[in-house]
């Protein structure tokens, strides 16, 4: 019998890499990212990706002028985004997002479907942790699943919930549904692009 928390181990991730069951795996980097890059995600700078999976968008952002990192906590997804990267493989490396040190701020967090792939549980840890990671100014952007999901992962956000979660230190500054031909079953159609604008702290 399979514990909803174990999708919080390396281990379920591993075993699904290993065996290649990866329905929210796109094949490739979102229409949606590409578009941004040329526009809203503009100048390049610094990027992180968590929970990077096949790291798809690692060419991409480099392409466009980004220092990247890429981290995954699963092996398996790191060996495989390595194999796929060919020589910008060095960029993704294995750590856990939320113990991983990163000396340097970044500029923006890209995050396709990690969120979602933990337990709302760990949702506050993520905000704190992807607010004291980019700087003032710097965007939280990628595809967030909203929706239902009765057997999670994945874990929809809802608009409240990512209103209490980045609310008071983000600005929403991007909010579409994503196009339907990139849509996945596993996510029902319920993917949206955003951009959420890491706010200055309030002076004391
Ligand atoms: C739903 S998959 C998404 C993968 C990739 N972003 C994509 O779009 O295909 C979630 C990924 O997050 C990774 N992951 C989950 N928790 C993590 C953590 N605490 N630190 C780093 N990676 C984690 C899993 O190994 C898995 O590759």
């Amino acid at each position: 019998m399979t514990s909803p928390l174990d999708s919080q181990t390396p281990a379920f991730w591993e075993e699904r890499y290993r065996t290649e069951r990866l329905p929210w795996d796109l094949g490739g980097a979102p229409i949606e990212l590409v578009e941004a890059l040329g526009t809203e995600l503009r100048p390049p700078g610094r990027v992180l990706i968590p929970g990077c999976g096949s790291g798809y968008e690692v060419s991409l952002f480099i392409a466009a002028g980004w220092e990247v990192c890429a981290i995954d906590f699963a092996p398996a997804a790191v060996a495989r985004a390595q194999t796929i990267l060919g020589a910008a493989g060095p960029c993704v490396r294995l750590g856990d997002f939320f113990a991983e040190p990163f000396p340097e701020p970044f500029d923006l967090v890209y995050d396709r479907t990690f969120l979602c792939s933990l337990s709302p549980v760990r949702w506050p840890e993520y905000a704190d942790r992807v607010a004291s990671l980019l700087r003032p100014g710097g965007w939280l952007a990628g595809i967030f699943f909203y929706g239902e999901d009765p057997e999670p992962p994945p874990y929809p956000l809802s608009l409240a919930k990512a209103d209490q979660l980045f609310g008071t230190r983000f600005r929403r500054r991007a909010d579409r549904p994503i196009a339907a031909a990139q849509a996945l079953p596993v996510y029902g159609g319920g993917e949206r692009w955003q951009i959420w604008e890491r706010l200055p702290a309030p002076t004391p």
